[in-house]
């Protein structure tokens, strides 16, 4: 019932969304949008590059702050469009990218220009849309808050509460929920930049709030629609419910919540399932975690082949790279999870 088309492309005149669906009267403030944004830009302080603020313009679907239930129109303009070093890909793929795949399947024509309709850029729009829905939730009670609960070899195993996270992880620039394991965060990035490498992680997010019986089984459960929206952002590779994987190492005995009654009100003692039961939110915090491949651009030449040639040959990528993707990533999980969220509330009528 929530619509979501993204255009543009990086190295275009801009790029943006149409947000159809949004029910009338729902306060859209475009200074909460913006800030959403800011957290998905680069941080200088990992020695990440420097880039000018995107700035966004609702450009339909919004009047004196509300939503008026016509679709919403989001747009950023684009700002650095130097696309020439991009060429050489189109013979000379980079590994890790989808250079070649995306020749393969859209021919000559296709817009290689700043990784095109395949760039992490494209997670903006999905961002500030994300904004939007997050303010339909709010009217729910719903709030959603990620973090990074692992980057490269630094884990966080600590069992986080909802309001730790929220209080801590907008507070550093890796967006980590404990400030000393910010430190070693920062330190790990550091260390794959120096060498001209990259590094991964997991993005964790924890929903409260949410009433049971969210989900729409069999095919658009809760999980299959989460999941396959997390796969829609570039970088993704996999996805955890509660325990996870870690699910099929356990007994039954250890791994079913046993239910309980705490003022009146049905709740789990543990929380294995990660707040899904049976496709559908059982009331307990939705706790998802997804994984993240370390940052395909590196410094350091790699093996490829050349197209025109049909043979082996080794690129270097230019430029100045992001050696992890993963705090900006962040705040992409949130949203993603809002619009999937939204879009659910409004198919089994909790938003009206
Ligand atoms: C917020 C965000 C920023 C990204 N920035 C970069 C980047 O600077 N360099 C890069 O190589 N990949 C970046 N990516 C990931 C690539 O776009 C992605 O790995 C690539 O298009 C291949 O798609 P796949 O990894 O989903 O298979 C970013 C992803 C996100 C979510």
């Amino acid at each position: 019932m929530l619509r979501l088309t993204i255009f543009g492309s990086s190295h275009g005149p801009g790029i943006g969304c149409v947000l159809d669906g949004v029910p009338a009267g729902i306060d859209v403030d475009r200074d909460d949008v913006q800030r959403e944004l800011e957290l998905r830009k680069p941080s200088g302080a990992l020695g990440t590059p420097r880039v000018e603020e995107d700035r966004v313009e609702i450009l339909a679907g919004v009047m004196d702050g509300r939503s008026t239930g016509a679709p919403v129109v989001l747009f950023i303009a684009n700002k650095d469009t130097d696309s020439s070093k991009y060429e050489k890909f189109r013979a000379t793929p980079r590994p890790g990218h989808a250079d070649l795949t995306a020749l393969r399947k859209y021919g000559e024509t296709v817009d290689l220009r700043g990784g095109g309709q395949f760039s992490g850029r494209m997670t903006a729009p999905l961002v500030a849309a994300g904004a939007i829905a997050k303010e339909m939730l709010r009217g729910l009670n719903v709030q959603i808050a990620a973090y990074t609960q692992r980057l490269g070899s630094v884990v966080d195993d600590q069992e986080r509460t909802f309001k730790e996270v929220r209080r801590q992880a907008r507070e550093n620039p890796v967006r980590s929920a404990d400030p000393t394991l910010a430190l070693d965060m920062i330190h790990e990035i550091m260390e794959a930049k120096h060498e001209g490498d990259s590094v991964g992680g997991v993005v964790r997010c924890l929903v409260v709030g949410l009433p049971m019986g969210v989900g729409e089984p069999f095919f658009d459960s809760l999980e299959g629609e989460v999941a396959k929206m997390m796969f829609s952002i570039p970088g993704v590779k996999g996805i955890e419910f509660g325990a996870g994987f870690k699910a099929a190492s356990m007994r039954g005995s250890e791994h079913n919540d046993s239910f309980q009654v705490v003022d009146g009100e049905v709740s789990t003692i543990t929380n294995n399932a990660g707040g899904v039961l049976g496709g559908l939110s059982n009331g307990m915090p939705l706790d998802i975690k997804v994984a993240f491949k370390p940052t395909a651009s590196i410094a350091i030449e790699q093996r490829t082949i050349d197209l025109d040639r049909m043979e082996d040959t080794t690129i270097k990528v230019e430029g100045r790279h992001d050696p992890c993707i993963v705090p900006r990533a962040v705040v992409v999980v949130e949203a993603a999870t809002a619009l999937v969220l939204a879009d659910l509330c409004l198919r089994g009528d909790f938003i009206a």
